[in-house]
């Protein structure tokens, strides 16, 4: 890490759980779902079959599962970048047929340009939209400083932590006002406390525009922390094995102290049981494909 100048301000403070979404705009729904893939091999593979998912407007979703389960494709069809293979997905009501209008995502890995400053990064979106640069520029000063990054408006990503970078990616994605956040293991490369600071960012965030959310994470604690609802998908090809409404009341507070909570720790018990025999499952099978091929003298 290369900081240089002011320290990031912590993020201007909202109450949580005080606004709700009244356009109805970002609900998502997959119905019996089922996409598959050609392989290099030439092979189809089924990544997801038959899932059913409901996610509300300005509902808070999470979405845990074993690696390869295919938690990634089930973002990218209710983002419009893949088409489902059967079922249908509609996002605000409507069918997706193509990149779904109001969705943005935020990846593992910060989607910032290396070469533009970080309040260019920013205000790509409001110009893409067709915003003069002026205005988009204004309004990702405003963004910066919503982040905790005033004063760091012409750094450019390198020259900022992990954290730091995270926070622009966020501000990259809400400046869009989206109606549907698509997180894909947003904070999973970032140290624990960095991770825990921005998990109560973005619920801050989240409690403004209230878009509804997909978030996907391996983190049981973070999903729980985070989410209205938590949906535990199979060893892959992917379905929804059981969903788990998250009654801890809202605002949350410091998602690291609710973890203490009793009822945190009843629905910490409980939905680890459903992901465990996935998770297994999946190891299980990795290591029989070890096996195997080191059985095939290393081919496979
Ligand atoms: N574009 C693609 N072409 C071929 N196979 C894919 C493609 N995208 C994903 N897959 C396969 O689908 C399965 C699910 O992948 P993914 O959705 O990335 O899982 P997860 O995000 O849960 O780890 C994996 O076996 C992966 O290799
Ligand atoms: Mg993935």
């Amino acid at each position: 890490m290369t900081d240089t100048g002011p320290a990031p301000a912590p993020m201007a403070s909202g109450r949580q759980g005080s606004a709700t979404r009244t356009d109805g705009a970002g609900g998502v729904e997959l119905r019996n779902v089922t996409k598959r893939f050609v392989t290099p091999t030439g092979a189809a593979m089924t990544a997801i079959r038959d899932v059913t998912l409901t996610v509300e407007p300005g509902q808070f979703c999470a979405v845990v599962g074993p690696t390869g389960c295919g938690k990634s494709t089930t973002l990218t069809l209710a983002a419009g970048l893949e088409m489902p293979s059967a079922g249908s997905v509609r996002v605000s009501g409507e069918p997706v047929t193509g990149i779904t209008k109001g969705a943005s995502f935020v990846f593992q890995s910060d989607a910032l340009l290396p070469w533009k400053p970080v309040l260019d990064n920013v205000a790509l979106g409001p110009m893409f939209r067709g915003m003069n640069k002026a205005e988009a520029k204004e309004r990702a000063r405003d963004w910066l400083r919503t982040v905790g990054l005033a004063g760091f408006e012409q750094h450019y990503p390198h020259q900022l932590s992990g954290g730091m970078r995270k926070r622009v990616s966020l501000a990259a994605a809400l400046i869009n006002e989206p109606s549907m956040l698509l997180m894909d293991e947003p904070f999973s490369a970032l140290d624990v406390q960095t991770r825990a600071i921005m998990s109560n960012e973005l619920l801050t965030l989240w409690d403004r525009q209230k878009p509804s959310v997909i978030f996907v994470t391996h983190d049981l604690e973070e999903a729980i922390g985070l989410a209205d609802k938590v949906v535990v998908i199979t060893a892959g090809p992917g379905t929804v094995k059981a969903e788990f409404e998250i009654d801890l009341p809202r605002p949350r507070g410091d998602v690291q102290s609710i973890r203490f909570n009793k009822r945190f720790l009843e629905l910490y018990q409980q939905i680890w049981e459903a992901l465990r025999e996935e998770v297994d499952e999946a190891y299980a099978r990795t290591s029989r494909t070890a096996d195997r091929a080191q059985a095939a003298g290393g081919r496979v």
